[in-house]
């Protein structure tokens, strides 16, 4: 069996981040949500994995020094490539299937026929997060042998997924983001194909937003009289398409934390639960009260981190309070009068409190920046 894991797409849900960023690098509890998807399907006995990589897009940017703005190529494909290189690290063996535009989901499975070889394959979108894993659901795959098994989950929002309507335990009708969904049971960004999804994948046309859609291929399947399996998974599942499901998710996988703290920390600082800091950081004067996540060569200085919060390598704090939220490489927080919470922040970035006067917000923001100031 193989993998087909699609890391291609826009992201455009999570901007700013995702103009200088493949969306599905984004980390939670400092790893990219990508990785969780491959060791789960590494963990699952798959060791030969296609990666759907595409979206090279030019776009303009300020110049960081001089502030004017020029043409960059910002190549989430490069980034992914670099991320995850040959797979060796994670026990698998990766073959880069290149998607010259993102056409849909069925389009990505079409191109992706040969790397198949006619084997069945488990398909993974790359930007979802399943705390519990794969395993059991390709054991069920392989002993069932049908020709397509879909995973469900009830969901609040049916109209954001794709939706699948079931009579008893059989699926008779899918339907992707529906305006009047049938049910509340959303699709899993999981789904285990045998060689005959390819005939669907042809057969099918656009759909009204344009994509070719893996729902419509599968509608196509069952259609044609195949047997489509469907499996309601009780565990916590997320895409991760939106800030706050980012958010979620980071509070999901810093829950299971085990304490490990490798960097400096000072005898004034106070820690409660279970706390992970990286080499080369240090802590000052702090209050740090986990489950909390700092990367390596942080530097914690007369701050508060509370629960579920994940600071990245380099990440500076200084005199501020902070809470459920994502900080991004590098990025520096000084002096910020009220707590900081659930919020995600790119690298780099400098929010930093002034005493002058007159008082004012003087802000440099990116494109589809978002800020919420009281
Ligand atoms: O997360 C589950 C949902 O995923 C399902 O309920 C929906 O039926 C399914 O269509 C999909 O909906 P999304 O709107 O969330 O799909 P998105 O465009 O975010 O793409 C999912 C992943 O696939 C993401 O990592 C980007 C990648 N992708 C997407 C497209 C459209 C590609 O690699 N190529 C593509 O052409």
């Amino acid at each position: 069996m193989k993998a087909l894991v699609l890391a291609g797409g826009r992201g455009t849900r999570l901007r700013p981040i995702t103009h200088t960023a493949a969306k599905q690098l984004v980390p939670v509890a400092n790893k990219p949500v990508l990785f969780y998807g491959l060791e789960a399907l590494r963990d699952a006995g798959i060791r030969e994995v296609g990666i759907v990589v595409s979206d090279p897009r030019e776009m303009l940017q300020p110049d960081s020094r001089t502030g004017e703005r020029t043409t960059v190529m910002v190549n989430s494909q490069a980034e992914i490539r670099h991320a995850v290189g040959d797979g060796s690290a994670f026990g698998l063996q990766v073959t880069y299937i290149e998607q010259e535009a993102p056409l849909g989901l069925a389009h990505a499975v079409r191109i992706s026929e040969a790397f198949m070889g006619g084997e069945p394959f488990v398909m993974y979108l790359g930007d979802n997060l399943i705390k519990d894993g794969v395993t059991p659901f390709v054991r069920e795959f392989e002993a069932e042998r049908p020709d397509a098994q879909i995973l469900l989950a009830h969901v609040k929002t049916p109209w954001e997924f794709g939706v699948a309507e079931l009579e008893g335990d059989r699926v008779v009708r899918l339907e992707e983001k529906p305006q009047q969904p049938r049910s509340d049971l959303a699709l899993v960004g999981v789904y285990l194909f045998s060689a005959c999804v390819f005939e669907a994948v042809k057969a099918i046309r656009p759909s009204r937003r344009g994509e070719y859609e893996i729902t419509d291929a599968i509608q196509h399947l069952i259609d044609s009289g195949r047997r489509v399996r469907s499996h309601v998974i009780k565990g916590w599942w997320k895409d991760t398409g939106k800030v706050e499901d980012m958010l979620e998710g980071n509070r999901m996988m810093l829950m299971g934390l085990q304490t490990d703290i490798r960097g400096e920390v000072d005898a004034a600082t106070e820690i409660e639960g279970n706390v992970v800091i990286g080499p080369g950081s240090v802590i000052e004067r702090s209050r740090l009260r986990g489950p909390l996540v700092i990367g390596a060569g942080a530097s914690i200085r007369d701050s508060y981190v509370g629960p579920f919060t994940s600071l990245a390598d380099g990440v500076v704090l200084s005199r501020c309070e902070i809470e459920h939220s994502i900080v991004l490489e590098r990025s520096r927080i000084e002096d910020i009068p009220g707590r900081i919470e659930s919020s995600l922040m790119g690298k780099d970035v400098v929010v930093c409190g002034k005493e002058t006067r007159p008082r004012a917000h003087r802000l440099m923001l990116g494109d589809s920046s978002r800020l919420e100031l009281s």
